[in-house]
């Protein structure tokens, strides 16, 4: 398993396969509280959080998920990390001598390549940049598991921007045999790059891209939507509030799908704008799930990227999960 946790694509199915059985068994026994067998994986490491956009879901999950795991959490301020007094590759010399891991949020995805690439012991996980959301596609999937049983085969469809959120679920979902769509205004969908990136992974995987969302609504089992707007787009919100209106969740949209269909969002949803109210509070939505599982699945990828080499060599040889 890679060092770190920055995209989909750095794991093979089997990890995001593992992930998930791992993340459904630390859901099921964190009603056992400190006497969970994974309560003190992390006992006596530190995991540093450097964020340099808002979040409400990442960082709490976050921070529940390390002292869960009885690990201890350092938020550092953005104004002393991220570029601004010192390189970045010196800021992560810097932490991989005190911390196990680190998680950060930015913009540009080059930006945790570089904390990766300068350390050779810190992971290093992609909490949202740019261009990836990898941490929400493994709560989205999880999310999707838990409501189908099995996700092969199923009909997932993406309205709206073609962005961080879109392509990590494209990626996750290919890798795991949903049958992704991408609906999205001429010029805002993903690219070819990224579709290709996305399939390359599985022989059968199915991701398929739409201008107009009825038609690529019509028959599906479940329908995501996320912001037209993505943090650090703010200038060009007037521009996309025209751009995407017609991409909008509403009960017509969804009257395509199947019936029952899910929807899901990443969140913050901005109610009126990509969602209606109706459908966001419908019995099929599923969003507080995505939001719930955000915990399960980091505090799996937690002990998966910072116990599972001591698991095989025997610092922790009493606990295997799955
Ligand atoms: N979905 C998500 O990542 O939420 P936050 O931006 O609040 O962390
Ligand atoms: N696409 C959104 C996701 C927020 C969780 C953004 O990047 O702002």
């Amino acid at each position: 398993m890679q060092k770190d946790f920055l995209s989909i694509l750095d794991w093979t199915i089997t990890d995001l396969e593992r992930c998930l059985d791992v993340a459904a068994q630390l859901k099921r026994e964190r009603m056992q509280g400190r006497n969970a067998p994974t309560a003190s994986v992390l006992d006596g490491q530190h995991v540093a959080m450097l964020f340099d956009k808002p979040s409400l879901r990442t960082r709490a999950t976050f921070e529940i998920a390390v002292r869960e795991l009885g690990g201890e959490i350092i938020e550092p301020h953005a104004d002393s990390t991220l570029d601004k007094r010192e390189a970045l590759s010196d800021v992560a010399r810097n932490l991989e001598r005190w911390v196990a891991a680190v998680i950060i949020r930015t913009y540009a995805q080059e930006r945790v390549v570089e904390v990766a690439r300068a350390t050779t012991r810190l992971h290093v996980i992609n909490a949202l940049t740019d261009a990836e959301h990898p941490c929400q596609a493994l709560a989205d999937m999880l999310t999707l598991r838990e409501h189908w049983g099995s996700l092969v085969g199923r009909i997932l469809t993406f309205v709206g921007d073609g962005n961080n959120v879109a392509t990590s679920l494209a990626q996750a979902g290919a890798m795991l045999g949903v049958r992704v769509r991408l609906a999205s205004p001429e010029g805002y969908g993903l690219s070819d790059r990224v579709i290709d990136a996305a399939t390359a992974c599985q022989p059968s995987a199915s991701v398929e891209r739409f201008i107009d969302p009825h038609k690529a609504v019509a028959g599906a089992d479940a329908v995501y939507t996320d912001s037209w707007t993505s943090m650090g787009q703010e200038s060009e919100a007037g521009r996309r509030r025209s751009v995407f209106s017609s991409y909008q969740a509403n009960t017509a949209l969804m009257a395509k799908a199947k019936p029952g269909a899910l929807f899901l969002h990443c969140l913050p949803a901005h109610r009126g704008e990509e969602v209606t109210d109706e459908v966001i509070d419908a019995p099929t939505s599923v969003v507080f799930d995505q939001a719930e599982n955000r915990l399960h699945t980091e505090k799996a990828l937690l002990a998966m990227l910072l116990t599972d080499q001591s698991l095989t060599t025997g610092a922790h040889p009493s606990h295997q999960f799955g």
